[in-house]
């Protein structure tokens, strides 16, 4: 393939549109996902990720993000930020430096008022409701109650793979609470000489198993992108079961080098892809929980 965009839920719809049409045009893979990510942090009806994202426990909207170019292996990402319009446009600007590659609470803050980033309140007024509704009864919440994870990866029409993510996390988190979003190797990895991956779900769950990281070295042994994928959340959810008697809920995306690419998931999940040979779809995998 040419070109191929991957990305998470739904909510990616409009942003998959845009990405392939930019790749189309000859765009980078690393200027596609930011634009396809942004349109989705920018949509107040996305309750998980940008403006209108889910509350903390204390009814204020922090984000994490992060970005990584597979041609370099440079990363950058942002955890705990609060106040700003794009988690993914502050997280890949810092993948350009050797280090400081990932900042978070006030020194992420800092940097992204002292390099002009736009700022935001994306506490919107459904946000704010939907908090005054649920903080009575803060402890019965299932902790993956309504968050889901924007993850994009992308492969251009020179061969390199980025990938990127952005959330506001889990609702009513803990100030302070960083999930697997931003973490390179975890919420997302790319190496253009193998393939990409991102995750979605519980966080806390995906930093167990390094799920991005492990779905890559299954594409370096040799694996297709949907064997990876599979082997990646499958292996992780049953250790998870054995040992706990339990897994909360994980879905990761892999895109191999050669555009073709892989779904693995332990719940009912839906993903967009696009690339110059398939128009952008949205489709969905059914999963009935154990
Ligand atoms: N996967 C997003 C989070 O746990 O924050």
């Amino acid at each position: 393939m040419k070109y191929a965009v991957l990305a998470t839920w739904k909510m990616a719809e409009e942003g998959t549109k845009k990405a392939a049409r930019m790749l189309a045009e000859g765009k980078s893979s690393a200027e596609a996902i930011v634009e396809g990510i942004a349109m989705v942090e920018d949509n107040p009806d996305f309750h998980s990720v940008g403006y209108g994202g889910r509350p903390n426990a204390e009814g204020r909207v922090f984000f994490d993000g992060g970005f990584m170019n597979g041609d370099t292996l440079h990363f950058g990402a942002i955890g705990s930020l609060e106040g700003f319009r794009s988690a993914i446009r502050i997280a890949a600007s810092l993948q350009d430096s050797d280090a400081n590659n990932f900042l978070v609470g006030e020194g992420a803050e800092r940097y992204a008022a002292a390099h002009g980033f736009e700022r935001r309140d994306n506490v919107t007024p459904e946000a704010k409701q939907l908090y005054e509704q649920e903080k009575e009864r803060l402890k019965e919440l299932s902790a993956y109650d309504g968050h889901d994870t924007v993850c994009f990866l992308a492969l251009d029409q020179n061969g390199t793979l980025c990938a990127a993510t952005s959330t506001s996390g889990l609702f009513m988190k803990q100030p302070g609470r960083v999930g697997d979003t931003p973490l390179p190797g975890v919420g997302y990895y790319a190496d253009s000489e193998t393939g990409a991956a991102a995750a979605t779900g519980m966080g806390e769950e995906i930093m167990k198993g390094a799920l991005s990281y492990a779905a890559v070295r299954f594409l370096k042994d040799g694996l297709s992108a949907q064997e990876a994928a599979e082997k990646a959340v499958s292996e992780l959810n049953d250790t998870l079961i054995r040992r706990n008697g339990y897994a909360n809920p994980m879905s990761l995306i892999v895109l191999s080098r050669d555009g073709t690419y892989g779904i693995g998931t332990n719940i009912t999940f839906t993903y967009c892809y696009a690339s110059d040979r398939e128009a952008a779809a949205v489709h969905e995998i059914v999963v009935e929980r154990k």
